[in-house]
């Protein structure tokens, strides 16, 4: 079975070497592996800083909307070949502002990329810009008030990156500035923090869905108040496998929390550097949990009920 959402997916994590080397060749930058193996190589990971270093520092290629273009598109040819008919995909815009590309020449060519998505690819597509956890709260509010005076169509807000360092507190302005422009809200937590920065993210930032959320089953009353809620996690078992979040995937949580009427959905997180897309995640979940039919369909659905999109395309992917 395929998926038909994909909710939780970093443009940037969709850059495969091979896109970094051309692109270095059209911007003429020198990189500091010799080719896309090398640099491939290089994609053993122990710990989520580790992968953000190196994420950063690949992402330093894209600098001009035609990149932010190509990247998009090739993203969303792969994902409507995995099956997936509607896509909501994450863009760390501070990244690539605070390295002096401009926000406009970014979103310009994300967004006319998942504007031409259903006549292209034949899937429907939304934006999510995310602030960076590691950065001031002041920078997220500034990064929102820029976006949401930009015009360009975003559907979301998210906050990603380390986990270990703010809490959920300081970026309380930023979504309630988001919140008041009419955005959806969502957070990556308890990823590699513990269960109560999921809480902080539900009680601070009211958040509708969470990113990951996986160490929320260390906590039986928070898992109870994710179901008693349905807060949808978006939950990447591949990406916690290759940040060893867990040790192997059939010790991942993800079928546990099923079981428990969490709504779960399933993701990709970054697939370019974790080595599997969307149909690949299914699949070698579905195989290491013994996900049956009825376990897949759930999660379908649960995609489906999470996504940010009117009724009336709700309806077509039920
Ligand atoms: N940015 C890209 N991937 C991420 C992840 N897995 N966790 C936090 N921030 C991220
Ligand atoms: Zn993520």
């Amino acid at each position: 079975m395929r998926m038909p959402t994909e909710l939780h997916l970093h443009l940037e994590g969709t850059l495969e070497p091979e896109m970094t080397f051309r692109l270095a060749e059209q911007n003429r930058l020198d990189l500091p592996w010799r080719d896309p193996d090398e640099l491939r190589a290089r994609f053993d990971f122990t710990d989520l800083q580790s992968f953000l270093d190196l994420y950063t520092m690949s992402q330093e290629v894209l600098r001009t909307g035609e990149d932010f273009h190509a990247l998009t598109d090739a993203y969303l040819a792969r994902a409507a070949a995995a099956g997936v008919r509607h896509a909501e995909v994450s863009l760390d815009l501070q990244a690539h502002t605070g390295r002096g590309v401009r926000a406009a020449e970014v979103l310009d060519g994300v967004t006319s990329a998942l504007q031409a998505a259903p006549g292209r690819h034949g899937l429907s597509a939304g934006l999510i810009v995310t602030v960076l956890r590691h950065l001031p709260g002041e920078a997220a509010l500034a990064t929102v008030r820029e976006v949401v005076e930009s015009g360009y169509p975003v559907l979301g807000l998210g906050l990603c990156s380390t986990e270990l360092t703010a809490h959920a507190r300081d970026f309380v302005e930023a979504f309630d500035l988001a919140r008041a422009h009419g955005l959806h809200l969502t957070a990556h937590a308890g990823e590699e923090g513990p269960p109560q920065n999921v809480t902080g993210v539900l009680d601070h930032l009211r958040v509708e869905r969470v990113d990951h959320g996986v160490r929320a089953c260390g906590d039986p009353a928070l898992v109870a108040r994710l179901v008693a809620q349905r807060i949808p996690l978006t939950v990447c078992p591949v990406s916690n496998l290759r940040l060893r979040v867990v040790d192997a995937l059939h010790e991942h949580p993800l079928r546990r929390m099923l079981d428990s009427g969490v709504m779960v959905t399933l993701n990709s997180d970054d697939p370019a550097y974790f080595g599997g897309y969307l149909d690949e995640v299914t699949d070698r979940t579905a195989e290491a949990l013994d996900l049956g039919e009825e376990h897949l369909s759930t999660l379908a659905r649960n995609g489906i009920d999470a996504a940010w999109v009117e009724e009336s395309r709700r309806r077509e992917l039920h």
